[in-house]
């Protein structure tokens, strides 16, 4: 009987407010699926490198394996001129909401252009932002949740601000508009905390990616098992083939260490540059320096990819079903909260 409930769980039909984060290419449909099961939101991503029969695919699949309301992802950033990226994910986003897509998720970008579309279908609109000014613009957009990024979150990084100043900053710049706070919750205090700050859900990527269910590559799921939050490193521009201006955090690698060792040049004169050291899905080639992310589909030196992973890392500790995770979660921020509860009586 699910007992930690706000009204983020209302909204988006949730037994508890947890949002599993779109994690790259780990966030397929039985990651989704499993996390909806267990009475948060799954999400699935869906990289541009994906047709529109792959893209449906992906919904289709995921609705055979759960039956609960799940999130679908965007990437908003530039890929061409602004109109054609425009007309680009219009088109995406029919194919979500013809296949019925109840919750649509972005980030890095401006909502605007699709929050009438998809509210038009009936749907769901959140947004990932980094920063009170950005939060303040997507609420005038009329997005339905705002997704807090704190600097402490693995994979692309928006802002500047660590989670604990930048959720009730955003808070009380867009309510009544409801926060999700991102960055570095790995475990149920976290989520305790972040609803003592007046947050409604959390938003979890990390500890997701360590899941059974998780497409990450075993290697990498490893090294995050064997890392602590002084282990990953804020990147503004290494990992940036696929996705220049684009901040980052992941594990300090050999792609790091040896970037580093060469006094840190500049795109275009970095060791490697050019090298192609794996391979995705068999056949396409990834270049040292690329975003793509280590999937179990993944060959050659995994070791030297964008080991994306927020602070949070040092909290996870071994690798569990995805709907273990999330009961996981809820108990322990029970009783973190019980604490503070506790606290308060003490005092009276
Ligand atoms: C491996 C990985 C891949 C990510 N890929 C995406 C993505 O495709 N879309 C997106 O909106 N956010 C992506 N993010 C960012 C998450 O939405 C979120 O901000 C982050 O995971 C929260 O911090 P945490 O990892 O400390 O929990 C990714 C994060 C990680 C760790």
């Amino acid at each position: 009987m699910p007992i930690l409930q706000t009204s983020l769980c209302d909204l988006l039909e949730i037994d508890v407010p947890i949002i599993q984060a779109p994690i790259g290419g780990a966030a397929g449909p039985a990651l989704a699926a499993a996390v909806s099961n267990a009475g948060a939101l799954g999400q699935v991503t869906q990289p541009y490198s994906i047709d529109l029969p792959g893209v449906r695919q992906r919904i289709k699949e995921t609705r055979e394996l759960t039956d609960r309301k799940f999130g679908v992802n965007m990437l908003l950033m530039p890929r061409g001129e602004p109109h054609q990226d425009v007309e680009m994910r219009i088109e995406r986003l029919n194919a979500y909401l013809e296949e019925g897509v109840p919750i649509v998720s972005f980030f890095w970008g401006d909502p605007s252009p699709y929050v009438e579309l998809i509210h038009s279908a009936g749907a769901l609109v959140l947004i990932q932002v980094g920063s009170v000014a950005e939060a303040s613009a997507a609420a005038d957009a009329g997005v339905d949740v705002i997704i807090a990024q704190g600097w402490e979150a693995g994979g692309h990084v928006r802002g500047e601000v660590g989670t604990l100043p930048l959720i009730p900053r955003v808070i009380d710049a867009v309510a009544p508009t409801p926060v999700v706070a991102a960055g570095g919750i790995a475990d149920g205090r976290g989520l305790a905390a972040a609803l003592a700050l007046g947050a409604d859900g959390v938003y979890v990527g990390t500890r997701f990616v360590v899941s059974e269910e998780s497409a990450a590559h075993p290697v990498y799921k490893k090294k995050l098992l064997e890392s602590v939050e002084s282990d990953t490193v804020y990147l503004t521009d290494l990992f940036d083939v696929g996705w220049p201006d684009a901040p980052h955090r992941s594990l300090r690698n050999t792609t790091v260490v040896n970037w580093e060792a060469a006094g840190r040049p500049p795109s275009g004169q970095r060791p490697g540059e050019g090298e192609v050291i794996a391979t995705n899905g068999g056949v396409n080639p990834v270049l040292r320096y690329a975003i793509a992310m280590a999937n179990s589909d993944t060959t050659g030196d995994i070791e030297a990819l964008p080991l994306w992973a927020g602070q949070g890392v040092g909290l996870v500790n071994r690798i569990q079903p995805a709907g273990e995770i999330v009961r996981e979660l809820v108990e322990e921020a029970e009783q973190a909260l019980r604490r503070c509860i506790d606290l308060v009586q003490a005092v009276d």
